[in-house]
């Protein structure tokens, strides 16, 4: 029998997230939940995949699927292509909003706050531990443009292995990081019956406040 979509639903009964578990600021417990995704997440699951969100000048909202590469008590870093759609917007709009979901956990995080570029030392450290056919493909890919087909993609390549055939390639100029500073971020912790717990913290004058929020 095909199961329709208005069937398809499960409990979520795994965990409970109460305030004695969550600590004065977001980050610790961001890091313990995605230490806890780093074990129990199966590949082909990235604990590290996240849905990062943007607006355009038209208020209209963009997402898409991203890697969150590094977080520190700055931020939440990723690395993409600065003439990206999403970085004219970034350009534009400099606010973001990431959601990750880890399904064995019956857990989401939401982070929003304001976006920067991160140094060009910092992009350029980060670029010279991809692996090389990254490297050669963030400077072939015009990302986010038109092309005509394929070949058009592969006849770049082959340009831009052509000029790497004697050096390294170096970090493009259109190429870096972006670490977004968290102002707001929500635990989600799946309960039975929908009536899940949901921990948000916002940043107000450098302080961190809690509330829980109805499901
Ligand atoms: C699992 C997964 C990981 C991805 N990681 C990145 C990433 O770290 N950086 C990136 O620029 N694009 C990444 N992409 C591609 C983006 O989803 C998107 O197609 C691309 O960045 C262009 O988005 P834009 O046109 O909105 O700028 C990833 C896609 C998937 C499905």
């Amino acid at each position: 029998m095909t199961q329709t979509l208005a069937d398809m639903r499960r409990d979520y009964i795994r965990d409970g997230l109460s305030e004695a578990q969550a600590p004065a600021e977001p980050f610790s417990l961001f890091k313990q939940w995605f230490a806890d995704a780093v074990k129990t997440e199966q590949p082909p699951v990235e604990p590290n995949t996240m849905t990062l969100a943007t607006v355009d000048t038209d208020g209209r909202p963009h997402c898409r699927v991203l890697l969150l590469k590094g977080l520190d008590e700055r931020g939440f870093t990723f690395f993409s292509n600065y003439d990206s759609a999403k970085g004219e917007q970034l350009a534009a709009r400099p606010y973001a909003a990431m959601t990750f979901f880890w399904p064995s956990l019956e857990r989401q995080v939401r982070i929003e706050g304001r976006v920067e570029r991160v140094t060009a030392a910092e992009s350029d450290a980060y670029f010279q531990v991809r692996p090389l056919g990254s490297r050669l493909g963030a400077w072939a890919s015009p990302q986010s443009q038109v092309i005509k087909d394929r070949a058009e993609l592969e006849r770049l390549l082959a340009q831009v292995k052509e000029r790497f055939l004697e050096q390294a390639p170096h970090c493009p100029p259109h190429w870096g990081g972006y670490r977004l500073l968290a102002e707001r971020v929500e635990f989600w912790q799946g309960r039975a019956s929908r009536l899940h717990d949901r921990l948000d913290y916002r940043l107000h004058d450098g302080v961190w406040s809690r509330e829980r929020l109805a499901p």
